[in-house]
């Protein structure tokens, strides 16, 4: 990336060279519909389409029947929010660590927001989770950057209402650890492609129970025939994916698998960060140094002013609100700086950028 510092990576992946590959071989030698022709070329992509899924429930413990493709963590969020039918006399637990796209869509429902509390350090308490019909549950905080412990927050969940539906936010998680569905006995999950190095316009969303649910989106592609009046629709996942697939994405979506799991991003440089930016007076820490990001507040500066400052030197970093004003609220910011690394980046980087920091802060 032209001299660029490119430290946003929670915000979208740089690309690694192989999904872009994958993604041009498809454009330029394998294109066609899915699930639609009968032509040799069409039936490879039908092919591709169905590895790249196995590929996916593969990477989250899953099924692939139980893979639906979306075009994102917040196409997924809404779609879950819909297929459940929710309203006024239903309870929706949330925590103050959700991004928008989590909780948006719950609170469009018009059913009973509670939150879930959290501990000292921002984690979500998960002994006391409130009774609620649907618990929604942030992995990783896109500000905070901690794992969290979704196994304990689904089991408290059930052990306050055994017909609880967990549905687990899981775009920033996805990329620094290993998901396993089956341990998490989550009802849903999702997560973004950009987020891993795929493209944007691919995401996943895992659906445990598919028969206990109806889709949101009506199209081509989930009919399974219509007898006179009667439309009979194919089983999931097909029912779930009305009209045609971001197919392009999908094809590269395999190879930002195969690279995220060799090559996750090294969070010492974010440890590294954290002991150096410590030392300095004016700069509050708000993350963890077991964070998977770095996020702070410089004292008497704010932080878009910040961003712009250290964009001029030719650095990427996230500043503002970053869609998840609850956190932000609650730690008393108006917005924030977060600093995130990609497994490109380097030591001499940081240093570099550590080195701008003292110069802006100065
Ligand atoms: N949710 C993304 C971020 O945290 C866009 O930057």
């Amino acid at each position: 990336m032209n001299k660029i510092i490119y430290l946003d990576a929670a915000a979208s992946y740089p690309k690694p060279g192989t999904v872009i590959e994958a993604e041009v071989d498809f454009l330029q030698n394998k294109y066609a519909n899915a699930g639609r022709g009968v032509c040799a070329r069409a039936g490879a992509v039908d092919v591709m389409v169905d590895g790249v899924r196995e590929c996916v429930a593969d990477f989250i413990g899953a099924k692939k029947n139980n893979i639906v493709f979306t075009s994102g963590t917040t196409a997924a969020m809404n779609m879950i929010a819909r297929m459940l039918n929710l309203d006024a006399g239903k309870t929706v637990a949330v925590s103050d660590l959700d991004h928008h796209s989590a909780r948006l869509p719950f609170v469009q429902t018009g059913a009973r927001i509670v939150l879930c509390p959290l501990d000292d350090n921002y984690n979500i308490d998960s002994k006391n989770i409130p009774y609620a019909d649907v618990v929604v549950i942030t992995a990783m905080s896109n500000v905070i950057g901690m794992p969290q412990d979704v196994a304990a927050i689904v089991g408290c969940a059930k052990l306050k209402n055994p017909n609880v539906i967990t549905v687990v936010d899981a775009a920033q998680f996805v990329v620094h650890s290993e998901i396993d569905v089956e341990k998490w006995g989550c009802d849903f999950l999702c997560f973004s492609g950009h987020k891993i190095g795929a493209d944007t316009g691919v995401g996943v969303m895992y659906i445990k129970n598919p028969d206990n649910y109806k889709p949101v989106f009506f199209g081509g592609g989930m009919v399974n025939k219509i007898v006179g009046g009667d439309i009979i629709y194919n089983s999931a996942p097909d029912v779930f994916e009305a009209g045609t697939l971001p197919l392009t994405q999908i094809a590269g979506l395999k190879n930002a698998i195969a690279d995220i799991k060799k090559n996750r991003p090294d969070l010492n440089l974010i440890k590294f960060m954290y002991d150096e930016l410590s030392k300095i007076e004016k700069i509050k820490i708000l993350s963890g140094r077991d964070s998977a990001l770095l996020t702070f507040v410089v004292d008497g500066m704010h932080a878009l002013d910040f961003g712009a400052l250290i964009g001029t030197r030719g650095v990427c970093v996230r500043v503002g609100k970053m869609c998840a004003s609850w956190i932000h609220q609650i730690m008393g910011v108006p917005g924030s700086i977060r600093i995130s690394v990609g497994a490109y980046n380097s030591k001499d980087e940081v240093k570099t950028v550590i080195g701008y920091i003292k110069e802006i802060i100065k």
